[in-house]
């Protein structure tokens, strides 16, 4: 089966049985105790709390999903950066899973698994085992040894035919947990089919959310349980097109075939390949979703991927326009599901940093060069001012690099993620959002207010950039706090002093007019043939809502500006009060920034 049969069949599967189709969601998640989307629960995450019962407006869709679910969600996961090269893991994948709030549970959902993947008309794969939670192969010390037995998975997988050595009990590799330090959390059941090398691979992850952890490791139980599944399309290709990994699936062959054809020196040994390949999806996926190379949390992974890639493109003798040529095949093979995936874009992006790492890699090996003696904190120091990572050191450094081990040098790496994290953990410990779309961000109920007030003088804000500066003015993302507006929008060069003021204007002639706010809900296609600006990058759900400013007294037809929207807004722009931008800068080739805020009111 072609991996988009695998995703068709998987969502109708599932459409059969009762569940909304979400979009995936950003990369970029809302959630502040994460920093990327590593499954597709991350979106769901407020449903398995109680304190946000299923009525919550689901982000994406902008509606509520209704008890169960299906994605096919972006996931991107640093935790296993080292593992890619081998057969089976990745950075950036995307994640197949059904999800339930109080609907259905194990009963069903193991159900589900075992047909889909079992089934004649389905994935048609032979289980070769599945696990079960059991706290006797928990160590004694562990916070989930007082889990009890999941008894009822065991007997449901016995009723539907399993014998019982192929139902393994395990520990604490089968109760999943929140990745942040806190959330939902629960025994799961795991289903693995043989790939063609003969290994059993782990392809279904079926969890059973019945604890919420507290921020103190605390369990509480759950009032209304939940399902949140999670299966690799990239490993269920491999096993359903009966390959011994996942590069060779059709996911990846196209890839490969890139870094084969262009591989004239024959250096890139099959692993880097592998890597090159992972990286190049999880680079472009990264710069789709907004994300920028810098020092600082998504931006340093993403530094990190690009800069590990360039290496490999830098040792196979000089540049080679690798990225571009796989860039390339990327968006052809993914275009069609993520609008986001703008080539020439990512490009752009891509291109820039790769000019200013190879600077730094030339200065890096005089730096090298003048080094009498490279061991492990010689070279991590190589790393961190240079991003010469540990097989270049190694490689170029011949004599002075012969104590250097990769032990060595990762302990000292661990040291530097060590403190990293802490940093991060304080950043985000502990806050709270009354309010969180992704875009729009607030604490409290005068942060509601404040952040509402800035969201319509945004919509403001864009028609009167557009009216500006012309209609080629498309939003490339936007983020909002109680401080401040953020507005990012292309556009080719730094505005003129008096084109930000004829801006500002504009924005206050309307504020002091008090217009209307008013929205309309349609299906997209509808909402698309009004005109209504929205966000390129955005997915839409089916039905849309398209909010209208219009003079006051005066309806849609009148519109001043129409967009897009989820909300909240205010009801008349007088609302708003003064509106001052207060900086424009460039972020990128082609795109500006533009920070603007109101007064207090
Ligand atoms: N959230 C679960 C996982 O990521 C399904 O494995």
């Amino acid at each position: 089966m072609t991996s988009n049969e695998i995703r068709e069949k998987f969502l109708q599967y599932f459409k059969e049985r009762d569940h909304t189709i979400a979009p995936s969601s950003s990369l970029v998640p809302d959630d502040p105790s994460v920093l990327l989307t590593t499954a597709g629960m991350q979106q769901f995450k407020p449903y398995y709390s109680e304190l946000n019962p299923i009525t919550t407006v689901h982000p994406s869709i902008k509606k509520p999903v209704g008890k169960n679910a299906v994605s096919i969600q972006k996931s991107f996961r640093t935790s296993d950066i080292d593992e890619v090269g081998d057969e089976s893991h990745l950075t950036f994948f995307e994640m197949l899973g059904n999800f339930s709030f109080g609907g259905y549970f194990k009963k069903e959902a193991i159900r589900y698994g075992f047909e889909f993947i079992a089934g004649k008309e389905w994935m048609h794969l032979p289980i070769e085992y599945v696990t079960v939670f059991d706290p006797d192969k928990v160590p004694a010390d562990d916070w989930r040894k007082s889990v009890p037995f999941d008894r009822e998975s065991y007997e449901i997988w016995k009723r539907l035919g399993l014998p019982e050595e192929k139902i393994r009990k395990d520990g604490v590799d089968v109760f999943w947990g929140p990745t942040g330090n806190e959330g939902p959390c629960g025994p799961t059941t795991e289903i693995y089919v043989k790939n063609a090398n003969g290994t059993p691979v782990e392809i279904w992850n079926i969890v059973f959310n019945e604890f919420y952890r507290g921020k103190g490791m605390e369990l509480i139980p759950l009032k209304v349980p939940g399902i949140d599944t999670g299966m690799g399309l990239e490993r269920l290709a491999m096993v359903s097109q009966k390959v011994g990994s996942i590069f060779e699936t059709d996911l990846f062959l196209p890839l490969m075939q890139v870094l084969e054809l262009n591989d004239r020196t024959n250096k890139l040994n099959q692993r880097t390949k592998r890597i090159m390949a992972d990286h190049a999806r999880g680079i472009s996926f990264l710069i789709a979703d907004g994300v920028r190379p810098s020092n600082k949390e998504t931006g340093y992974v993403l530094r990190r991927i690009i800069r590990r890639f360039v290496v490999n493109e830098y040792l196979n003798k000089g540049i080679q326009p690798y990225f571009e040529r796989m860039l390339h095949v990327i968006v052809e093979n993914y275009g069609q599901f993520y609008a986001e995936l703008s080539e020439d874009f990512i490009e752009t992006v891509f291109g820039e940093e790769r000019m200013k790492f190879v600077k730094t890699i030339e200065t890096g090996l005089r730096e090298l060069d003048a080094v009498p003696m490279l061991d492990a904190p010689a070279a991590f120091k190589l790393f961190e001012s240079f991003g010469l990572p540990y097989e270049v050191v190694k490689e170029l450094g011949g004599e002075k690099a012969r104590v250097l081990t990769r032990e060595a040098f990762e302990k000292e790496f661990e040291k530097h993620r060590e403190v990293s994290r802490a940093g991060v953990e304080k950043k985000f410990g502990g806050h709270g959002l009354l309010l969180d779309t992704g875009e729009i961000k607030a604490g409290s109920k005068e942060e509601l207010k404040k952040v509402t007030r800035l969201h319509t003088a945004t919509h403001l804000m864009h028609q009167a950039l557009r009216e500006v500066l012309g209609a080629e003015v498309r939003q490339m993302g936007s983020d909002i706090t109680p401080e401040r507006t953020r507005f990012d929008f292309s556009f080719g060069r730094k505005m003129t002093p008096e084109e930000i003021k004829k801006v500002e204007e504009k924005v206050n002639k309307i504020v002091k007019a008090d217009y209307d706010v008013r929205f309309r809900e349609m299906p997209k296609a509808e909402a698309e043939k009004t005109g209504a600006l929205h966000f390129f990058k955005a997915k839409y759900p089916e039905r849309v809502k398209v909010y209208y400013v219009t003079p006051k007294g005066k309806d849609v037809p009148e519109a001043w500006s129409k967009e897009f929207c989820g909300g909240p807004h205010v009801m008349h722009t007088g609302e708003i009060g003064h509106f001052k931008i207060l900086k424009e800068e460039g972020v990128a080739s082609g795109v500006r920034r533009m920070r603007a805020n109101v007064e207090s009111s």
